[in-house]
């Protein structure tokens, strides 16, 4: 099965539609999403109704912003203030279709095959963060029936690879950040967590949208990044009063 899998749009129409201009054109048997499809950006209507109107199988989970944008008391706390302020303001602008739509996402892990799992911060809690390698070893052993795992939540494209030799096992870390295009093959006999990156809100010092091309036949991974209208998503963030900050970032990239 082929996956197109993306993550974290954050409001970001721009970016959304420059990621599914350039996915649609790929094969394909399913979209996997990964939660955040609202929060920091300016646009979170527009962004549900193109996600509501993806054609063909879309297997897609909760991202904890788009569980407090619903609901202020799941995690608002835990928010920084121009987070805070983002979710209060898309609380109130979000159309009630929208919110259902949103309303319906699993919090996830779920499962796009046997062995193929899809989550938003962890498998064993949506708020966790995967940085480190104690972070990774956790989730890994959190879902042992997968060999791969793919999150989002972090914003990072990364990897985490463990290989079991006899009694040794050695987790590896790649950060998948590099050109248009990276492709790599991964391997029955080894197990991964993957972050394909942010497609509207990238943290690594790189402006630009990230998605993912899974073949779980062949195991083949490829990660593109993509060139879309920052300055057009950032304009947007600031004419709607939201921090400027919110809109200075997609054009630094973190
Ligand atoms: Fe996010």
């Amino acid at each position: 099965m082929r996956y197109v899998i993306f993550s974290d749009v954050h409001a970001n129409i721009e970016a959304l539609n420059a990621m599914l201009a350039h996915a649609s054109r790929k094969r394909k048997d399913a979209w996997v999403f990964l939660g955040d499809a609202v929060g920091y950006g300016a646009a979170p209507n527009q962004v549900v109704e193109r996600l509501r109107r993806l054609r063909g199988r879309v297997l897609a989970v909760r991202g904890n912003h788009d569980r407090v944008v619903l609901d202020p008391s799941a995690g608002i706390d835990f928010f920084n203030d121009h987070a805070r302020l983002a979710a209060r303001w898309t609380s109130v602008v979000l159309q009630p279709a929208n919110r259902r739509w949103l309303a319906a996402l699993p919090s996830g892990p779920i499962w796009l095959e046997e062995g193929v799992a899809a989550c938003h911060g962890a498998p064993q809690d949506e708020d966790a963060y995967i940085f480190t390698d104690v972070d990774a070893l956790e989730s890994l052993f959190a879902l042992p029936e997968a060999w791969v795992i793919f999150f989002g939540h972090s914003h990072v494209p990364s990897m985490f690879e463990l290989r079991q030799e006899g009694r040794e096992a050695h987790l590896a870390f790649t950060f998948l950040r590099g050109g248009e295009r990276l492709e790599l093959m991964l391997s029955r006999q080894r197990r991964y967590l993957i972050n394909v990156g942010a497609v509207g809100q990238p943290r690594d010092r790189d402006w630009r949208p990230s998605y993912g091309l899974f073949d779980s036949g062949s195991g083949k991974l490829t990660v593109y990044r993509l060139v879309y209208d920052a300055q057009a998503a950032r304009k947007r963030i600031i004419d709607a009063g939201l921090p400027a900050i919110l809109g200075d970032r997609l054009v630094r990239g973190f």
